[in-house]
Formats: C-alpha cells, structure tokens, sequence
C-alpha cells in the first residue's frame, strides 16, 4: 500500500492542485450524497406528505422533505463548485441503491425507513466530520443535526404506532424493509473505500460502518420497539 496520505485540503481552490486521484475520491463521494439525498427526498420523503395521518404528521414530513432536498441541494452545489458534470447526479442516469428500490406504500413504513435508514445517513455523514476536505467536513456539521432529527421523529413515529395497537404493521416493514439497508454502506473489499481512508476522506471502512449499524438497528428493533429484527441471510 502507498504511504499514508493526511492532508488538510481547506477550501475549493486549494483543491484545484491536488493530485487526480484525490479530486476523484472528493468527486465520488459528493456525487453519492447529492445523489442519494435527492433519491430519498423523491421515493420516500415527499410522498409521505400525502400518507402522513393529521396536519401535524403532514407538518413533520413537509419539514423532513424540504430538509432532505436541501441536503441535496448543498451537496449538488458543492459539486458544481468542484466541476463535477451535472449528469452524474441525475437520477436518470444514475441507478438507485438498493435502499431506494423499497415502493413506499403506508405510514408505519414511512416511520420505519426514517427510523432505520436515517440512522445509516447518520452513519455516512459522521464519517464526513473528520474528512480531510474541509467543504464536506462542513457540509456534515451543517446536516448532522437536521439527520438526528429525522431518524429520532423516525423512532417516536413507530413507538406511537406501537402504542396505538399497530406493532403488526411496524414489524412487517421492519421485515420488508431492513434486509435491504446493509448493502448501503458497500462492499466489505471496497477499493475506494480504502482509497478514502487512505486520504483521510473518511475513517472507517464499510464493514466498521455497516457493524455499528447492525448494532445500533438490533438495539432499536429489540429494545426500543420490543420486536424482532429479521436474519439477514
Ligand atoms: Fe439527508
Ligand atoms: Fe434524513
């Protein structure tokens, strides 16, 4: 492996002279959020407005989606400073995560994906707080809280469909859903992964990430909810 490389990189324009392969690595993982807070603002957070069930829901999720586009429209604006190509972020172009490939149909499943997946974004923009690219670490500063917040009305959604008597309804997403989320964080052997770490871009591998994961939807599902976390084979 090639020596280690830790540098601060503080702005844009300091970017501009740093070796190719580190501009790509920063290209690559701006891409992956802009992209993927966009496909989530589109499958799952704005037309949870319409299944939210009382004003107040629907005032919670008009919140969560402006939040989501915003996130994407930070991240698509960092992008276009650093000349990436507006076509690799259009989701015409660009096929979906697994995580996006869920069809939205109900409330509680809306409440799961929020209480689950957003965990997993807090997971990835974590990663960011200490990236060696001062523009992303910012950008992670600036979203972290608003991700907390939507995991969290995540988490107090199902408990309340819990104690409303619709646990079944909850479980059943959890089933339906949680399968699919540890493909999120990548493959275990990943090349730019360990090209990321390499660069100080970000600070653990996937398997690191997907372990804290794991363990935190366990403690969720389980003790939080008081329901079963399905084998995932
Ligand atoms: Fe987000
Ligand atoms: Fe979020």
């Amino acid at each position: 492996m090639s020596a280690v490389l830790i540098q601060e990189v503080k702005t844009v324009a300091e970017l501009k002279s740093q070796p190719d392969d580190y501009r790509i690595a920063v290209e690559k993982i701006v891409v992956s959020h802009a992209v993927n807070e966009l496909y989530g603002a589109q499958v799952f957070d704005e037309p949870a407005i319409a299944l939210a069930p009382t004003p107040y829901a629907k005032w919670l999720t008009c919140r969560i989606a402006m939040e989501e586009y915003h996130h994407h429209v930070r991240f698509r604006s960092l992008a276009d400073e650093i000349g990436v190509a507006p076509e690799r972020m259009d989701p015409k172009v660009k096929q979906p995560l697994s995580i996006f490939s869920f069809e939205l149909k109900t409330w509680p499943e809306f409440c799961v994906i929020k209480a689950i997946a957003d965990y997993a974004e807090i997971l990835q923009v974590e990663d960011l707080l200490h990236c060696s690219f001062h523009p992303l670490r910012n950008l992670g500063r600036i979203t972290m809280p608003e991700e907390k917040f939507h995991a969290k009305f995540g988490k107090d959604s199902c408990l309340e469909l819990i104690q409303a008597g619709q646990g079944d309804a909850v479980q059943d997403a959890i089933n339906r859903y949680f399968p699919i989320t540890p493909a999120f964080f990548g493959a275990s052997n990943s090349k730019n992964n360990e090209m990321y770490r390499r660069f100080g871009l970000k600070q653990r591998s996937n398997e690191e990430m997907r372990a804290d994961f794991l363990r935190r939807a366990t403690e969720l599902v389980e003790q939080d909810f008081g329901m079963t976390l399905p084998v995932i084979h």
